[in-house]
């Protein structure tokens, strides 16, 4: 089946990955993508199935309006997901993550197109339950001067609206979140500053830097962590929709056997850099300690403790599972940050 699939913010990590999947595994999909850089599609930049071009969704609507009507399916990936920045900058936060993607939404409910919009794990905020469930787990956040929760708190909306045009104006749509993804392109790990990646590439930065690593409050707190390979093989299924078994349905996908907590994450990430003979030494003296939440975010944050996704819906109308394990997942980012050194090793 031949498919026109418009990807917003194709750069990004998650548009990226999904990009050189599609083309080398679909011949009859093609690619639009929008985004201002486009320095992680180097392997799909001149593909003839690939169509790119540079621009901002914020300015570039006319091509935006053009390309939905043109294409089947539309992925708005344009998002900050950054904690820091919904502390520092809550305004842009919403203007982009929720305005902005409002319009791209309700160009494909005039032009009956269908959308795949990436809600987050975050939504579920500090919900109670062990196993957070699509359809029946509370989404709870905090006071309005805790500005974390302007993320989850937009993505929700979004998530409340698409599901309202679904049920009441035939939108075809499909909500995936994401739990804390990891993998080679997610965030850079040469910038250099705290707050501006998420945590594994925080960490892996702090580490190349010789910097100590930063337990925000003790780093008890705990994530599920998804490899990007798991993650793309779930979007590939709710792209094929196939007997429309991704229609009007809300994913969470994740990985709950990696549910670590922070210190751990951190313990487990030096014991396997210590493996990499070129940065066993920066390992070995790397320190771990703790830093309080208000110096390291300010007086905004408040963190959800636990977060595990249930992927029984993943499992039953996808026919999907998780597969990598998180010490083969870091090992796989690694590979790809160190790779230099890691090839001159093989050689020697
Ligand atoms: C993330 C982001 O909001 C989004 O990328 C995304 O929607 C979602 O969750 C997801 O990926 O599922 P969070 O998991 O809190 O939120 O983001 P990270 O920055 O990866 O932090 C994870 C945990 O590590 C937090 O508890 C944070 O306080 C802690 N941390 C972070 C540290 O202890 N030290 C650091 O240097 C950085």
């Amino acid at each position: 089946m031949g498919l026109n699939i418009l990807i917003l913010g194709v750069n990004g990590f998650i548009g990226s990955s999904l990009t050189e999947r599609i083309l080398h595994t679909q011949p009859n999909w093609s690619v639009y993508g929008m985004d201002m850089s486009q320095h992680k599609l180097q392997n799909c930049l001149g593909h003839d199935r690939f169509h790119f071009i540079e621009g901002d969704i914020t300015i570039n609507k006319e091509w935006i309006a053009y390309h939905v009507k043109k294409c089947d399916i539309v992925l708005p990936l344009v998002a900050i997901a950054t904690p820091a920045t919904y502390i520092s900058d809550p305004i842009r936060v919403f203007e982009l993550d929720f305005e902005a993607n409002l319009e791209i939404i309700r160009h494909c409910v005039k032009h009956k197109k269908r959308v795949l919009f990436p809600s987050t794990s975050e939504v579920y905020g500090m919900s109670h339950d062990p196993e957070f469930n699509e359809e029946t787990s509370p989404l709870i956040l905090g006071p309005i001067n805790k500005e974390r929760w302007i993320y989850s708190c937009s993505k929700q909306l979004m998530d409340r609206v698409i599901y309202a045009y679904g049920k009441h104006q035939g939108l075809q749509f499909t909500l995936f979140r994401p739990f804390n993804w990891i993998g080679p392109k997610l965030d850079s790990v040469m910038d250099q500053k705290e707050g501006s990646a998420r945590v594994l590439s925080q960490f892996i930065s702090n580490i190349l830097h010789g910097k100590d690593i930063q337990l925000v409050n003790g780093g008890e707190q705990r994530r599920s962590f998804t490899y990007i390979d798991d993650g793309i093989d779930a979007l590939m299924k709710i792209i094929e929709n196939k007997n429309d078994c991704a229609s009007s349905r809300i994913f969470n996908i994740g990985n709950p056997k990696n549910d670590v907590s922070i210190k751990e994450l951190a313990e487990l990430l030096v014991k396997v850099i210590k493996t990499y003979p070129s940065h066993s030494a920066l390992a070995a003296k790397t320190k771990i300690v703790t830093v309080d939440s208000k110096d390291y975010y300010g007086t905004g944050y408040q963190d959800t403790l636990h977060r595990v996704p249930s992927v029984q819906n993943a499992k039953q109308y996808l026919d999907w599972t998780p597969r990598v394990d998180l010490e083969t997942g870091l090992r796989k980012t690694l590979d790809y940050h160190l790779r230099p050194q890691t090839e001159d090793i093989e050689l020697a």
